[in-house]
């Protein structure tokens, strides 16, 4: 037995959060390495739904909407979120996709920005919706979209911004991006911070209140484990919420909704985000999930977070061949997220046997290997067995003797 494998094990027995994997559907066989993506099924999570299937919607029908909260659904979730984030309750509704959200909050972002300011800056390796999304807004309203590496937006941000739009950990690499610098920069420059959290919200401190954050828009299919294609969120600080000018003035965000008039008035607060009718079984599907978090400290899920992805990389370095992987996920805890990303030269068919033989990361092409550590379920033992399993996969791949990038 080598020392990494006793040392996992008795990391995991001291671990205080070892407990909460108990709370997830999960098999022993399997070292599930992708909750960066689509986090694990939450095991009392089927026993809601079947209630509100059978019980909410089958008996009670459209009785649900009010006897059983459905109608108020996307704000109470949303102020389930709300601490997850660092937000105080009443700037958060869940709701719609990410790429939605992304929507309303950048063209309501360039309607709070002062008058003449005519640039969007975007963090140039985004996920690509966002890239898409914010384009198109920009095209909208009359803005030019700038790309920048995040660490350049600082320096960048001036006269002309109107907004940012940054992913506070990059999906690709990991990178953590400066969430409290950034914002601070863009407000210095009379400029507002947007921020997208899907891979940092139950993962990490956010601190949106804390740092003065404008608009936020985040998914909880991966670290908040909601659930395949589960409603996103939109974050909107009180301060900003009178002015809110959603793009997207649906029914459901309007003042008086069932008055079914003809001309659109807001409603206050957070609500102002709604769209449409709120998909009900996704929500409450999320919303049972958050149960998990009841009783956790985020600060205990970043300190877990951090003493995995180190342990991880540690294993990596004792058992995998020298440059056969490269860790492209920065080493400093202030830039780094929950997921270790390796580039190797041969990740689109290591990734393959990886998963047959039971580790379950995933593959970003060309060549980044993608592994999420979820503090929640996944313990030191795992991250031990994925660096072994990794290990003997690339001992045996057929161009192992292919050089990774620098
Ligand atoms: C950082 C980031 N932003 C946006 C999205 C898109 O989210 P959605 O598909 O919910 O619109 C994703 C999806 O994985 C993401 O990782």
């Amino acid at each position: 037995m080598s020392d990494l494998y006793q040392r996992a094990r008795e990391l995991d027995a001291a671990d205080p959060l070892a407990g909460h994997r108990a709370k997830f559907a999960l098999d022993e066989e399997t070292v599930y390495l992708d909750g960066n993506s689509l986090g694990a099924l939450p095991a009392h999570v089927p026993a809601r739904m079947a209630d509100v299937i059978g019980r909410e919607w089958g008996e009670l029908r459209i009785r649900s909407w009010d006897e059983s909260g459905w109608w108020t659904a996307p704000e109470r979730i949303g102020d389930r979120i709300a601490p997850l984030v660092g937000a105080a309750a009443g700037q958060i509704v869940a709701g719609d996709s990410t790429s939605v959200n992304v929507f309303k909050a950048v063209v309501a972002a360039a309607r709070l920005a002062e008058e003449g300011r005519d640039e969007i800056l975007v963090d140039a390796s985004t996920f690509p919706t966002d890239g898409y999304v914010a384009e198109s807004a920009a095209r909208m309203t009359g803005h030019r979209i700038v790309a920048l590496d995040p660490a350049d937006i600082p320096a960048a941000a001036g006269r002309r911004t109107a907004l940012a739009l940054v992913n506070h950990v990059d999906y690709r690499t990991g990178r953590l991006h400066d969430l409290p610098g950034t914002t601070a920069a863009l407000h210095a420059a009379g400029a507002l911070a947007v921020w997208d959290l899907c891979h940092s919200a139950g993962a990490l401190p956010v601190g949106l209140d804390e740092h003065g954050v404008d608009l936020a828009v985040g998914c909880t299919y991966k670290y908040l484990n909601g659930g395949p294609g589960s409603p996103a969120y939109l974050y909107v600080a009180e301060r900003h919420q009178g002015r809110f000018d959603s793009p997207l003035p649906g029914w459901t965000s309007h003042a008086d909704p069932f008055g079914m008039t003809p001309g659109y008035r807001p409603a206050d607060g957070a609500v102002r985000g709604r769209v449409g009718t709120p998909d009900i079984l996704s929500m409450l599907a999320l919303e049972a999930a958050l149960d998990v978090w009841d009783g956790v400290a985020v600060d205990a899920v970043r300190a877990k977070s951090l003493a995995l992805t180190d342990f991880f990389l540690e294993c990596v370095r004792a058992y995998v061949p020298e440059g056969r992987v490269t860790p492209v996920t920065p080493e400093a805890y202030a830039e780094r997220g929950s997921q270790v990303a390796l580039a190797c030269a041969d990740a689109p068919a290591v990734m393959p046997e990886l998963i047959k033989r039971g580790v379950v990361g995933d593959l970003r092409r060309p060549d980044v290997l993608r592994f999420g550590f979820t503090p929640l379920y996944v313990g030191f033992a795992d991250a031990e067995r994925a660096a072994r399993v990794l290990a003997d996969v690339l001992a045996s791949a057929p161009d192992a003797a292919r050089p990774t990038r620098p």
